[in-house]
């Protein structure tokens, strides 16, 4: 018996978490992704109660009555309400628990590179207040990596891209460790608002958030060459009269109402190309860079990418569980992977 199957006793529940701005997942060492939830809660003000959590919580935003909040509990990757965060975790738990026995939890949890030191300690309180025995840390893009196969402990540059709701993460692996990383508080959720931004401008209409994600996810393309999807109907709140209103919106509006954040995350792309060593860059022309995050959906924003930084791009076969399908593989090997922990 190796050390670390020592250390983690035989017998416990070995668990890998993606813990997101957007959405957190939950894999089990031996069955794999067990859970894929948004990362809302939603809360009665005058009891401090949960009363819903996940998808149900993500229907409420923007229709609670004044006693309810609706909360996302992370901000730009890392907690933003302690409290929160916990009650969710511990939610998510007991969601696992109901079908299988969950005995010791060992919990491998994916946060942003660059995290602070009081920024990690609230992850691991959070965790151990919910009776997570054990706590490894492992950085978000390194799991992407370790999750899309590339070969990091080899002494060259692997580099990944993992837009998420709330952060961008830009980082070059190599030796098992971050070599560079640059962190761009714009991402998924930076793009609904600035669809938000332009519609409140151009057609006097206020939509929601959700309303402005699926216009993304239906509608929105950003490669050099126009994909054109077909326009979507929406229905939002006429700015002037205040009773609803129709809109139908082409890709060529979307496109032009995200220029702003898209541009932002292909400089800093571009910006992190510019520092690196040269025998760093020479490796990218060969491997080209892997693209990850529920942002990497986003219609041809590889092909964007690669037109503007002459690297080649390959999106992950299923970006959005990427990391904790990395996290989880480490659980499945921890010896070989323990220099990858970051605590
Ligand atoms: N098909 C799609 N097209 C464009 N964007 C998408 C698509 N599907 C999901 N997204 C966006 O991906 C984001 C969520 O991605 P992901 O789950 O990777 O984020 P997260 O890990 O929770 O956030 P972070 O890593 O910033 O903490 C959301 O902004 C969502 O709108
Ligand atoms: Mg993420």
């Amino acid at each position: 018996m190796g050390f670390f199957s020592k250390m983690f006793g035989l017998f416990s529940t070995h668990l890998a978490m993606d813990l997101g701005t957007a959405n957190t997942l939950i894999y089990l060492k031996g069955e794999g992704v067990i859970l894929n939830e948004p990362s809302v809660v939603a809360i009665d003000n005058n009891t401090s109660k949960v009363i819903a959590v996940g998808r149900e919580a993500k229907e409420y935003i923007g229709r609670t009555p004044p006693n309810i909040n609706a909360i996302r509990p992370l901000k730009d990757g890392v907690i933003a309400d302690f409290d929160v965060t916990k009650a969710m975790i511990k939610y998510f738990l007991t969601v696992i628990r109901k079908d299988r026995k969950v005995s010791k939890p060992k919990m491998v949890v994916g946060v942003p590179s660059g995290i602070t030191q009081v920024e990690k300690k609230a992850v691991v309180d959070a965790c151990f207040q919910v009776g997570i025995r054990n706590v490894f840390l492992i950085e978000e893009p390194m799991a992407a990596a370790i999750g899309a196969n590339m070969p990091i402990e080899l002494p060259r540059a692997n580099m990944v891209i993992d837009i998420g709701g709330g952060t961008t993460e830009v980082a070059i692996i190599s030796l098992s460790a971050i070599a560079h990383s640059e962190s761009l508080r714009v991402a998924g959720d930076e793009l609904d608002e600035a669809i938000i931004r332009y519609l409140q401008k151009k057609h006097q209409i206020a939509i929601g958030v959700i309303a402005a994600e699926r216009i993304k996810m239906e509608v929105a393309s950003v490669a050099p060459a126009s994909f054109k999807n077909v326009p979507v109907t929406l229905v939002g709140k006429d700015m002037l009269t205040g009773i609803p209103k129709t809109i139908r919106i082409s890709e060529e509006e979307v496109r032009e109402a995200i220029e702003e954040p898209v541009a932002a995350i292909v400089d800093a792309i571009r910006r992190t190309l510019e520092r690196l060593p040269p025998e760093f860059v020479s490796d990218l022309n060969d491997s080209g860079m892997v693209l990850t995050g529920g942002g990497a959906l986003l219609r041809g924003l590889d092909q964007r990418i690669e037109a503007e930084t002459g690297v080649r791009v390959r999106v992950t076969d299923e970006p959005l569980f990427s990391v904790v399908m990395g996290a989880g593989m480490t659980l499945e090997d921890m010896g070989k992977y323990r220099r990858v922990y970051i605590n």
